[in-house]
């Protein structure tokens, strides 16, 4: 037993081994002791990368709320399930107890199954951070549906996009939205994305901002009125472990984003287990991620593991600067935080405000910092460290992606030495490798390699929705054998890593992932672009930013190059968002190309990087020429 809760280091290592020599025998113990099964599996693990196939807990029968929920009626109802802060500090923040959560997610299950939402069908939620975000995605669980969060600061062109290749036939969102000061009219971006979705019969819509929408006869129902006459017992669905539990978005490199799909009983144990661990929750602290649910950090780390653990989870609507740039360091204080876990860009943005704002706020109820979403650099970290934890609470640098579902290599607080800059060691049951350009493993320390993983681990994705192809082309098939991960990692003298950064065409902008290949083609839809290459380049706040090289179609003369600029990020703001924006748009003659035609982008990151002293060989190009001149003209 207690395997469950690691407390020092050696502790760590004893475990970790036996999570590397005996995985399934691990796993089992940590299955059988903290979770309620309907049935217990009969085989606990079987997989194959080479197809690949990965199923976990095979034969076990559960429902994942009665893990979150139900299970900690007896000893937990009147504990904060969900302690709810608005947007606006003039409104008051709401507890949700467990017996609250139970009843709630129970009536929001039978208002999906009224309106004919079954075991297996796809509901897309498009809601801001309000309580009704955490309950829709339970009361599918509940009922066995499968949820695709799509984050509400995403367009209507790209929630139709996800609404259609997953085939939802419901929508569940909100007349608007609070944003800092404004509103954003929520309902209308459905409406919109509505138009090209014929699989969608139904929108249920909550009321948050109280603003005039249409609502479309028959398809159209407000959410509130159905929950009033719905039965607040809702028995769970049965699912077996390896039912599709949710389907996520993430960005490619190329092409469609990719429909994740996890899978209830593995994400359960690994995201609960990962929970207890790398925050050190203990029983009554008030743990908070700043994230959004629409991210997989929230589905994982605001929703099902605080919940299985029976945690107090923050869910917070608004955003760090409103009504200015103390309000992270108000909630704090308010709500006595113990976990604080948010993302570099953050922290970054708040550094630069200075400290006075920090100063002004008791934050000693902090013990655990976490950071995710990209590497965080040394002067965010020592920032992070100094004036939020004081230099008492550890930071927890966690690396994952939404294709690992839970947390990968992190140090665990109080029991890891934490290192700037470094995710430090896998956690348990994570066998990672570094490979080299050949495919051969990188054995020993101090080496660098491209990041993979060797052994299955519960929670990792087990398709891409509908393009099981794609799955493998993507993780299985650069390494044999291997998960590769599409990120770079250094291993240092001791064995932590160091995350470095993408090796793909994926940027990491403030947080969210980029893939440049769908922010190409939205440019290249604007009428007078021929051509265009999108590189990262390093930003002070967002960690990267875009830079835009655009050929246009005549040669831009009499045009005004800055309406251009406008135009082309008005686009990308309809096609995916405003996190796509690009900084920079530099209008370039030609881009430079091998002599396949692909698109050199290694030179114009360099020169974007403002980092022109090495371009490398470039007497390759078929267009070697076209490199001064983008030089000469850069921004
Ligand atoms: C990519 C995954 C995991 C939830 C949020 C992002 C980068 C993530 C770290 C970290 C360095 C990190 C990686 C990864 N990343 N966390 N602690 N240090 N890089 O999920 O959108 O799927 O992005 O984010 O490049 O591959 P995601």
């Amino acid at each position: 037993m207690s395997n469950y809760h690691i407390k020092h280091l050696e502790e760590y290592y004893q475990v970790y081994r036996k999570s590397v020599r005996e995985p399934e025998n691990f796993w089992e113990e940590i299955a059988e002791e903290h979770f309620m099964w309907r049935k217990k599996w009969d085989k606990v693990l079987s997989w194959d990368f080479s197809k690949p196939e990965v199923k976990w807990f095979e034969g076990a029968q559960l429902n994942i709320t009665e893990n979150c929920i139900d299970r900690h009626l007896a000893t937990r109802g009147d504990k904060t399930a969900i302690l709810f802060e608005p947007n606006d500090t003039n409104e008051a923040s709401e507890k949700i107890t467990y017996n609250q959560l139970y009843e709630r997610v129970n009536k929001f299950a039978n208002v999906l199954k009224a309106q004919g939402v079954s075991k297996g069908d796809r509901v897309c939620i498009y809601l801001p951070m309000i309580p009704e975000l955490a309950i829709s995605v339970l009361a599918c669980a509940r009922i066995g549906a499968i949820h695709s969060v799509v984050f509400a600061g995403f367009s209507s062109t790209a929630l139709s996009t996800r609404i259609n290749d997953s085939e939802c036939k419901m929508v569940i969102t909100s007349d608007g939205s609070y944003r800092g000061a404004k509103t954003i009219d929520l309902k209308g971006i459905v409406d919109e994305a509505l138009k090209d979705c014929p699989c969608v019969d139904t929108v249920l819509v909550a009321k948050r901002i109280n603003s005039e929408i249409t609502m479309e006869a028959g398809r159209d129902k407000w959410l509130q009125p159905l929950l009033d006459e719905a039965s607040s017992e809702c028995e769970a669905e049965v699912m077996k472990a390896e039912d599709p539990l949710f389907i996520l978005y993430t960005s490619g490199s190329t092409g469609m984003p990719k429909g994740m799909v996890h899978t209830t009983a593995g994400y359960m144990v690994y995201t609960a287990y990962t929970f207890k661990n790398v925050f050190q929750y203990r029983e009554n602290d008030v743990y908070w991620c700043t994230a959004d649910i629409g991210w997989i950090t929230g589905h994982s780390y605001i929703v099902y593991g605080p919940l299985a653990n029976g945690a107090t989870t923050v869910m917070f609507e608004g955003v760090p600067s409103y009504p200015d740039f103390g309000r992270f360091w108000e909630i704090v204080e308010k709500h006595k935080v113990n976990q604080f876990y948010t993302a570099p860009t953050a922290i970054r943005a708040l550094a630069k405000q200075g400290t006075e704002l920090v100063e002004k706020y008791d934050l000693s109820s902090l013990k655990t910092l976490g950071s995710v979403g990209e590497p965080i650099n040394e002067e965010a970290w020592h920032w992070y460290n100094d004036n939020i934890g004081k230099k008492k609470s550890p930071i927890v640098d966690t690396w994952w992606q939404t294709e690992t579902g839970g947390i990968m290599i992190t140090p665990i607080p109080f029991v890891t030495p934490t290192k700037p800059t470094y995710a430090t060691l896998p956690f348990i049951g994570i066998q990672p490798a570094l490979m080299d350009e050949h495919g051969e493993e990188i054995k020993g320390n101090q080496v660098d390699g491209r990041l993979c993983v060797k052994f299955p681990w519960p929670s990792m994705a087990r398709t891409i929705w509908g393009n099981h192809q794609r799955y493998k082309d993507t993780y299985f098939s650069a390494f044999e054998n291997k998960y590769f991960t599409g990120d770079g990692a250094l291993r240092d003298e001791v064995g932590y890593y160091r995350i470095t950064g993408r090796v793909d065409d994926v940027i990491i902008v403030s947080g969210h992932n980029l893939g440049t290949a769908p922010i190409e083609d939205a440019v290249n839809e604007h009428p007078a672009v021929a051509e265009s290459a999108i590189v990262g380049f390093p930003h002070d706040v967002k960690g990267n930013a875009l830079y835009g090289y655009v050929i246009l179609k005549d040669t831009g003369e009499g045009r005004d190059h800055n309406n251009v600029r406008k135009e082309i990020n008005q686009i990308i703001t309809e096609h995916i968002g405003p996190i796509a924006k690009l900084d920079k748009i530099q209008f370039t003659s030609g881009l430079p190309k091998t002599r396949s035609g692909k698109i050199m982008r290694r030179i114009l990151r360099k020169i974007a990087h403002k980092d022109t002293s090495n371009l490398g060989d470039t007497s390759t190009l078929l267009n070697p020429e076209v490199v001064q001149d983008i030089m000469d003209n850069a921004l």
